[in-house]
């Protein structure tokens, strides 16, 4: 999925994502000096902790809006573009690292990434990956689905949030030998009294396009209003977040 990313918000209000990406740098298993490929390195935060822990790592994304940040704010880094489902290495690397990127891609395509991972990485590579799993933010997306469905509109949910079962299928259907995969519940803590709002308005993109900003602002609030029992507790808006964590090796 191909979103304009408002990449200094992201990077001033969501740092989350990648505070909690710190935890999945830790399946990586340390020999030597690693080449590593951060795939889909968004602002660069973790590309830059990795090489902080002494490994050989480029960024890749598909965004020009997060690489320039990347660029900007690592520039002893480096950052290429390059399209998750379709891209090729010049040299294969010991690691593919992911974190948050997995979800936005469609379905259809996600054989084809793992494909392309797979080719890039070194024979007895790791690929390292957490995204959002099956029940990522239901809570959130129900209750838009519920106000779409009160205006006569179809809400299209717009990311993919596999199984377990379905996504370890998948990367032994390419030939990785799964060595570890997990889901599990990380109610997460959002910033300010519009948290939620402005969660929204960051995240979910599409399902929005083509509507004018009134009925958009109508649309958030209601639903916004609708989870303030269960997702609004001592003054804080979480988002009801699962993750999908694991670790391959070709
Ligand atoms: C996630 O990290 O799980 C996620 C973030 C934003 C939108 C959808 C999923």
């Amino acid at each position: 999925m191909n979103i304009k990313w408002d990449a200094q918000t992201y990077t001033d209000h969501f740092s989350f994502v990648h505070e909690y990406g710190a935890d999945v740098i830790k399946l990586i298993e340390q020999q030597g000096t690693l080449s590593v490929l951060d795939l889909g390195c968004g602002n660069g935060a973790l590309t830059k902790k990795l090489s902080g822990l002494g490994m050989n790592v480029i960024g890749m994304d598909a965004s020009e809006e997060l690489l320039k940040v990347a660029r900007e704010n690592y520039p002893d880094l480096t950052f290429i573009k390059g399209d998750a489902t379709n891209f090729e290495l010049a040299e294969n690397v010991d690691v593919v690292f992911s974190n948050a990127v997995f979800h936005w891609i469609h379905q259809d395509k996600q054989m084809q990434m793992l494909k392309c991972v797979y080719k890039a990485m070194k024979d007895g590579g790791q690929f390292v990956f957490e995204f959002g799993g099956y029940g990522n933010n239901i809570q959130i997306h129900n209750a838009l689905e519920q106000e779409f469905r009160a205006r006569g509109k179809v809400y299209h949910m717009p990311f993919y949030f596999p199984t377990i079962g379905e996504y370890t299928t998948l990367l032994e259907k390419v030939g990785f030998k799964v060595k570890y995969a997990v889901l599990f519940d990380r109610m997460t803590k959002l910033n300010g009294e519009d948290g939620l709002a402005d969660w929204i308005k960051m995240f979910v993109k599409t399902p929005f396009e083509g509507m004018d900003r009134e009925e958009q602002e109508t649309i958030i609030n209601q639903a916004v209003l609708s989870l303030k029992g269960k997702l609004y507790h001592n003054g804080i808006w979480y988002a009801d977040y699962v993750r999908i964590r694991g670790k391959a090796i070709k």
